[in-house]
């Protein structure tokens, strides 16, 4: 019997847990006798703690503990690194030390009965510090880049530096030319679920639930911070409210919870508040890249220098793909790259959506557009003339590139046809109208992951992996794979997900649950099908667990991405220089797309982080502390539903034989990835003003 559920836009699994509050996420979980903890942050930028009046707080109503790094244990923080954390430096040992390294980080945790009184005591915990001046600012003569340990990270995507040709020579000679320097602000991740751990021991047992897109990596990271084996560490974690990649990595308020929790002898519960997640739990590190485009005069690009530097923390380099795309995006003979990172006093980074591609693409497709005019060739047709045939970075075929396809659909959808290419020359009333358009590309990635299939007597199956579902829908597209390969249907198939005791499965990031976990379930299944076939049925359950991964000889003879195209279409008063965006409309070629209402949803939810790129996302810091001067929501600017307009995804057929077995590509961060550009390029069009530094502000068109 077969289903054929895969490729059904069937509704969320969990959709009635979570409209109804069943569904429980990390700070539901309340234990018994439980304290509440509140981290006290440092108020300043860069120096030592001298003094902390912990007496007057001890007294105060309910407060049964105030940890500081004078009574704190000292942790063995044993080595442990996954590839989710920066290859070169030290994580941040908490409480070990009198140092403050960034505004924000955590120098002491108060412990009371009720969440008030916690709250009230940090509030009166008088801190005294030798400050210094931090450096926060990249513009700063001071802060100096360095070139990444890039023969250090597990990552091949980021190395340093790379060339093909001889692309300054070819630039200098090049007939057209575009040579800019293109920014990105910072931006904090800001899902709607905060970071919250409760942790509970049992002798030398530990048990965190904890708000983790990587429960198996949090439990080793917790397990090495503690000196634990790891199989005395539980991290529990059935639902995430988003995450964006702030979750991928294990931050100091899980240890924090755990020192708490073990020092009051009791269950702690902690929460970080909305302000405390722009300080210690990751952001997107502010970009500047240099992007150089020479071309024939019918178009034909004959080199690409790309140059980009991106902030990290002075204790670890975090490095992402800034430049990954720009050697196999068009083809071209000559192309270098380089990748700096320039150390300063702040939390270190982290992943946040389309990390690394989404900064990068920007650079690129603004220039690509630049070049365009120049050229006076239509931006989509100029794309065309430089179509590579193969990845000719890796000099290997595609698995599959529908990238045109992509550009063809959309456009035809979009009505690309209506727009006039002259900049400032589309106008609706008095407001100046503009279209754009950029490409997209993200990594078709997969990891070995591992599943458990059950098939019980009542004719209904459970499958167990540790992956994670921070909104995308593992729980449905998971289900639906399952029943697929088990033949049930999905009422009859029940997916658990979250528990770092189920068989290992990757970081849910990268885009490449999908293709993981739904590889290691597909195996599961066949595996428990096989082991049925061999069995007389006695009523008893049936098991198998089984992994996958992808095969490393097709790994190494092909080149795998998804690649998209993102239309943008924007009004801009010319009076007083507001944006709207008015519609936006992507196509994506990801290969097999198991739940098409899924995925429509994982794009536009994609698209509208590309817009808070575009037009509004911005950390601020202040120069003379490092404090996030609009570390809350009023003033950190998001799209909120009114800003937010008709937002369209399509998805053009596409085979993919040699991604897996599934033929899934992966999906997700490829949605932010083309959307910042394709916005900018609108608002050039609109108003004949080209914006190179994101956000753009109403100040910059006027
Ligand atoms: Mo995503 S940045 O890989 O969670």
């Amino acid at each position: 019997m077969t289903t054929n559920v895969i490729g059904k836009p069937l509704p969320r699994v969990d959709g009635r847990a979570k409209v109804t509050g069943a569904a429980r996420y990390a700070a539901d979980f309340n234990q018994g006798g439980q304290a509440h903890a509140v981290i006290v942050g440092a108020t300043v930028g860069l120096g030592r703690v001298t003094g902390i009046e912990t007496g007057p707080v001890e007294k105060m109503p309910g407060v049964v503990a105030v940890i500081t790094h004078r009574n704190a244990p000292r942790l063995p923080y044993a080595p442990h690194k996954s590839y989710i954390d920066p290859a070169t430096g030290e994580r941040l040992h908490v409480l070990q030390d009198d140092h403050v390294r960034f505004y924000g980080q955590p120098v002491a945790i108060v412990v009371a009965d009720t969440l008030d009184q916690a709250e009230r005591a940090a509030a009166a915990l008088r801190i005294s510090y030798a400050a210094e001046r931090p450096l926060v600012d990249p513009a700063d003569p001071k802060a100096q880049p360095v070139v990444p340990e890039a023969g250090k990270q597990p990552d091949a995507r980021l190395p340093a530096d790379t060339a093909r040709g001889s692309a300054d020579s070819a630039l200098a000679d090049a007939p057209v030319k575009v040579d800019e320097i293109y920014e990105i602000a910072r931006e904090n991740h800001n899902p709607m679920e905060p970071h919250a751990t409760v942790a509970a021991w049992n002798g030398n047992r530990l048990t965190l639930w904890s708000k983790s897109q990587f429960v198996v990596n949090e439990q080793a990271e917790i397990a090495a911070v503690f000196g634990l084996p790891p199989e005395n560490v539980q991290v529990i974690c059935p639902f995430i409210g988003g995450a964006f990649g702030t979750s991928l990595r294990t931050w100091p308020h899980v240890t924090l919870a755990a020192i708490a929790a073990r020092q009051v002898g009791r269950p702690v519960k902690l929460v970080l508040t909305r302000k405390q997640m722009f300080f210690m739990t990751g952001h997107r590190p502010r970009t500047l890249q240099r992007m150089a485009l020479g071309a024939t005069a019918d178009g034909k690009l004959t080199s690409i220098v790309h140059e980009g530097t991106g902030e990290t923390s002075r204790y670890e380099e975090f490095m992402e793909a800034l430049t990954s795309v720009t050697s196999f995006l068009y083809s071209t003979p000559n192309v270098r790259t380089r990748y700096r990172l320039l150390p300063l006093d702040i939390g270190t980074p982290n992943h946040m959506r389309g990390p690394g591609e989404a900064s990068g693409v920007f650079a690129l497709e603004c220039a690509v557009d630049e070049l365009s005019y120049k050229l006076g060739i239509d931006p989509i047709d100029l794309r065309r003339r430089n179509e590579p045939a193969i990845d000719e970075g890796e000099n290997k075929p595609f698995s599959s590139r529908s990238l045109m396809k992509c550009h063809d659909l959309a456009a035809e959808r979009f009505g690309w046809s209506r727009r006039v290419p002259e900049p400032r020359s589309m106008r609706d009333g008095r407001l100046l109208v503009g279209m754009g358009v950029a490409s997209a590309s993200y990594p078709a990635f997969h990891a070995p992951a591992n599943a458990r299939a059950r098939l019980l007597p009542d004719g209904t199956a459970e499958v167990e992996v540790a992956a994670s579902d921070m909104g995308p829908g593992t729980y449905t597209s998971m289900t639906q794979i399952a029943a697929e390969t088990l033949g049930l249907p999905v009422e009859r198939v029940r997916f658990s997900l979250g528990r770092s005791d189920y068989p290992p499965a990757p970081s849910h990031g990268g885009s490449w649950t999908m293709a993981s976990v739904g590889s290691a379930i597909r195996a599961a299944c066949l595996a428990v099908q096989q082991e049925a076939a061999k069995r007389p049925q006695d009523g008893r359950p049936i098991e198998a667990t089984a992994s996958a991964q992808r095969d490393p000889d097709v790994a190494a003879r092909f080149s795998m991405h998804s690649f998209g195209a993102v239309f943008a279409e924007v009004a801009v008063d010319p009076d007083v220089g507001t944006i709207r965006l008015r519609r936006a409309m992507g196509a994506y070629g990801i290969g097999r797309v198991v739940n098409p209402r899924l995925a429509r949803s994982q794009c536009i939810g994609g698209m509208i982080g590309g817009m808070g790129m575009a037009l509004m996302e911005r950390t601020v810091l202040d120069p003379r502390d490092g404090r996030p001067v609009n570390a809350h929501m009023a003033d950190y600017l998001l799209p909120v539903n009114l800003d937010i307009p008709q937002l369209e995804a399509h998805f053009v057929e596409e085979t993919d034989p040699h991604v897996n077995a599934l033929g899934v590509k992966g999906l997700g961060e490829i949605a932010l990835v083309g959307m910042a550009p394709a916005i900018a390029n609108a608002v050039f069009h609109a108003t004949g003003k080209r914006v190179r530094s994101l956000p753009i502000r109403i100040e910059d068109v006027l």
